[in-house]
């Protein structure tokens, strides 16, 4: 564990485009070093170091976890190697900011949590950066003011113009992408998912294979009994927007929606809409990596690793839902007392 007042020398595994947009964002935090990369391309792991002035380049992440120099780690690879290099960083007792999914199975995320537990100390930090989002951080705090009573029902949109990667399944998308939403969900609220009631989905994309849903509608009972719906349409045409709408027993919140400037010309009235995560969440990505290095030097990070066991085990029951056509009940287990306490 870096001590508290050095500089935190730390190792990115995974130099495509968020290893790279969490690099340069960490070079903006006072006292952080990024001083090694790795990634599967060598080419791309170069690269990389060079933008970022790390002298250190691995084709393997898993030397890099080793590396006595590095003191924390960043695992920006794809979704089916978190697990195993997060399950690395806790045997080397380093402290890991890991994009979501923190797996692409629960089962391999209550790993994760077991052996954190174990060692009774919050190392795992997990990639749901809307938690950092200013618009829905406002969100969340209009809610526990109570501006619009209890809530009832949390309806979240999460478009994409086009899909970002293939997808292969059902389960993927909901892995992949709707863990955002789940997370969001579970954050907004305060509540665990009680019941999948229903999942459906229809392919928008004709390129993607059959029976795979690009568009995708999740509606959850949560734990008080307030209802969500998710709309996920990874094929929305037009750009990149995620929002939320709030509605309580005495009025409704809505946070999200394109804004900034509004322009008026030739009959037309528009405001910008963000090509993608990148633009959109710009900010968003910026404060959670400076959180992660306050959490770092703390101890205690957040979102930790049960939001991110917890969320695949809904994406899981929402997999269910959309394959037997048939609601799923949950019963949502308590967290250990590790992840109990807020960052
Ligand atoms: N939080 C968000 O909003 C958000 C947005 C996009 C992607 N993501 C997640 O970030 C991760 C990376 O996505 P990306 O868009 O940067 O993908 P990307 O394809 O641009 O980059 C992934 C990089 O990992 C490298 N790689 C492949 N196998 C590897 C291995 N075994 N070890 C080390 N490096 C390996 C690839 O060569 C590539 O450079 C994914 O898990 C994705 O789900 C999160």
């Amino acid at each position: 564990m870096a001590e508290l007042g050095r500089e935190l020398r730390v190792g990115v595994v995974g130099a495509g485009g968020m290893g790279t947009r969490h690099a340069r964002n960490l070079l903006r935090v006072p006292g952080v070093r990024v001083g090694a990369v790795a990634d599967a391309d060598p080419g791309r792991a170069e690269a990389l170091a060079k933008d970022c002035g790390a002298s250190r380049v691995y084709a393997d992440g898993y030397e890099l976890v080793l590396d006595p120099e590095v003191d924390a780690v960043v695992v920006a690879s794809p979704d089916p190697t978190h697990a195993s290099y997060v399950l690395a960083c806790l045997e080397a007792r380093k402290p890991v900011f890991c994009e979501k999914p923190l797996a692409t199975h629960a089962a391999e995320a209550r790993a994760v949590v077991e052996q954190e537990v174990s060692l009774g100390r919050r190392l795992v930090q997990v990639g749901f950066q809307r938690r950092y989002d200013p618009d829905l951080q406002a969100l969340w705090r209009l809610i526990r003011n109570g501006v619009v009573g209890k809530p009832v029902l949390y309806r979240t949109w999460h478009r994409n113009a086009r899909a970002a990667y293939g997808p292969r399944s059902n389960a993927e998308v909901l892995v992949n992408s709707a863990i955002h939403d789940l997370d969001e969900v579970r954050w907004l609220s305060g509540q665990e998912v009680r019941a999948v009631r229903s999942v459906v989905g229809c392919r928008v994309d004709r390129s993607l294979a059959e029976g795979v849903f690009d568009l995708q509608l999740i509606q959850l009972e949560l734990g008080d009994g307030a209802l969500a719906l998710v709309e996920l349409n990874l094929s929305a045409g037009y750009g990149y927007e995620v929002g939320a709408e709030v509605c309580g027993e005495r009025g409704s919140i809505t946070a999200g929606l394109p804004a900034g400037a509004f322009v008026r010309v030739e009959g037309d009235a528009r405001v910008h809409v963000p090509a993608d995560w990148l633009e959109r969440f710009d900010a968003a990505y910026a404060a959670e990596v400076a959180a992660w290095v306050e959490h770092v030097r703390a101890g205690q990070a957040w979102p930790h690793a049960w939001d991110g066991y917890a969320s695949l085990v809904v994406a899981e029951a929402c997999a269910e839902a959309l394959a037997t056509g048939r609601p799923v009940s949950l019963t949502p287990e308590p967290p250990p007392p590790l992840y109990v306490t807020p960052a």
